[in-house]
């Protein structure tokens, strides 16, 4: 099929390469002309692992357009996903994007014989029925149902693994409001039928259930924060609980493993990222607006805020016990694997430890420092790039955020040569395995 992109972001960029990879043709458009030309020069515009390669193959296979005019997109195909922003702006979630998206596609489809217009922004449910759907209609009348066909398909990828989980998905939901629509929605995904399923709900079904995703994994790191915040002040490592709760066999399946979101309970300084944040306040605001409180996802947001300098508190208080001052962050993103700072803990992290007084450095293999001067502003100005991973430099303690590979790598290096203390701010590592090592549920370091 021809496809359309609106919005080359996370999503957009991922969702279009992944298609034309499958060999659908793609047009991809965004209205920031600054990061079209960048992306037409053969910039990256994303990281994300495995991307470039799928992009280079299907680019010479003829399967990409980029593109400054949306009309030559959508003219050129027989879909478009929308794939635009759904950014919070005062707590609020602010459909702006969304809007004039709809907007433009009214003065396009009117002239167009058939297309689907699919929504893969995460947007509150009946949004599409309330809000996008009447912007379509003043325009586009009799038309809109019979000929142009209105899809709601949420995405569920995790940046850090896009382009994995987008080609490998448990499941496809897609809401529509008309049978026809499920004839375009199986071609576009026929090449992933096998691997999972498409579930077909209505519209604002569809919506909901990209909500109660989000608001469950997130409930998960908020639950298990707040208890470990709790066995901390006893002394009691959460690891130690966790891996007891582990053995109960009514979390595994028949084959006896474990599911992955176990991991969504380790300790941590909370989710950050462009969407656990923004979905659980937008589902708790949305719940209000139906008179219904949504109590327990208010406490997960709560929470969540709270925990940076809840762990900052805890880093504080030890590491002023052994005089460390001189301190490497390894990780500046949200989480490994990706250049996304948005909501990331790890910059509120150190913009608290920056303020009280200890020099602070910080490394992360993805935020290079060309990003951090470009983002200078969002850092605290005593915060300093690490930049020539210069290897004698010595600190008197390392603070590790995230996994990645390169990051483990320096850290080991350390501790095996200057005993550095560790402090592991999401319980990655085997403290069996480090000396001078403490972290989140941790109540002092080990020698
Ligand atoms: N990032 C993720 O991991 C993820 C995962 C699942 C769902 N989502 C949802 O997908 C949506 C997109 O997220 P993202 O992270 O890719 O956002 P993003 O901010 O990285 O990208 C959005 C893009 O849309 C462009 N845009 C804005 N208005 C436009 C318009 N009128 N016409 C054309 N382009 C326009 C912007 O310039 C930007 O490049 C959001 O609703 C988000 O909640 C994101």
């Amino acid at each position: 099929m021809n496809i359309s992109i609106i919005g080359c972001g996370y999503v957009g960029i991922v969702t279009g390469v992944c298609l034309a990879d499958k060999g659908h043709k793609v047009y991809f458009f965004d209205k920031d002309r600054e990061k079209l030309k960048r992306f037409i020069a053969g910039e990256k515009i994303i990281f994300e692992k495995g991307l470039n390669q799928k992009f280079s193959s299907a680019k010479k296979k003829g399967k990409i357009f980029i593109t400054k005019d949306l009309y030559e997109a959508v003219n050129n195909s027989d879909a478009s996903f929308i794939c635009v922003g759904t950014p919070l702006r005062n707590k609020k979630i602010n459909l702006n994007q969304i809007k004039s998206v709809t907007q433009d596609f009214t003065k396009i489809l009117h002239y167009k014989k058939k297309h689907a217009l699919i929504y893969k922004s995460t947007i509150p449910p009946k949004t599409i029925e309330n809000f996008c759907i009447p912007i379509l209609q003043k325009k586009l009348k009799k038309k809109l149902n019979d000929h142009i066909k209105i899809i709601s398909n949420p995405e569920f990828l995790r940046e850090g693994n896009a382009v994995y989980d987008f080609e490998n998905p448990d499941r496809i939901v897609v809401g529509i409001n008309n049978i026809s629509s499920k004839k375009i929605m199986n071609n576009i995904y026929s090449k992933y039928r096998k691997k999972a399923k498409i579930i077909y709900v209505d519209i604002k079904t569809s919506e909901f259930i990209k909500y109660f995703s989000n608001s469950f994994f997130s409930l998960l790191i908020s639950y298990s924060n707040e208890i470990s915040n709790l066995s901390q002040k006893l002394n009691i490592d959460f690891i130690d609980v966790l891996n007891a709760f582990k053995l109960d066999n009514r979390l595994k399946s028949k084959k006896k493993n474990l599911p992955d979101m176990i991991n969504y309970l380790k300790p941590g300084i909370g989710y950050g990222g462009s969407c656990f944040p923004k979905d659980v306040k937008t589902f708790v605001n949305f719940s209000k607006k139906q008179k219904n409180n949504l109590t327990i996802l208010e406490n997960v947001d709560k929470i969540n805020l709270n925990q940076p300098s809840k762990i900052a508190d805890h880093i504080l208080k030890e590491f002023k016990k052994k005089r460390l001052k001189k301190i490497l962050i390894l990780g500046i993103t949200f989480k490994e694997n990706t250049d996304d700072i948005r909501n990331s803990t790890s910059i509120k992290l150190m913009n608290i430890l920056a303020k009280y007084n200890f020099d602070v450095y910080a490394y992360d293999p993805i935020f290079s420092k060309k990003d951090f001067f470009k983002m200078k502003k969002i850092f605290n100005s005593k915060i300093k790039y690490w930049d020539k991973l210069n290897f004698k430099q010595k600190f008197d303690a390392i603070i590790i955020n995230n996994k990645s590979y390169q990051n483990i790598k320096i850290l080991k290096y350390y501790n095996q040569k200057f005993q550095t203390f560790i402090y592991d701010s999401r319980r990655i590592l085997d403290k069996k395995k480090f000396k001078n090592y403490s972290g989140v549920s941790i109540n002092y370091f080990k020698n």
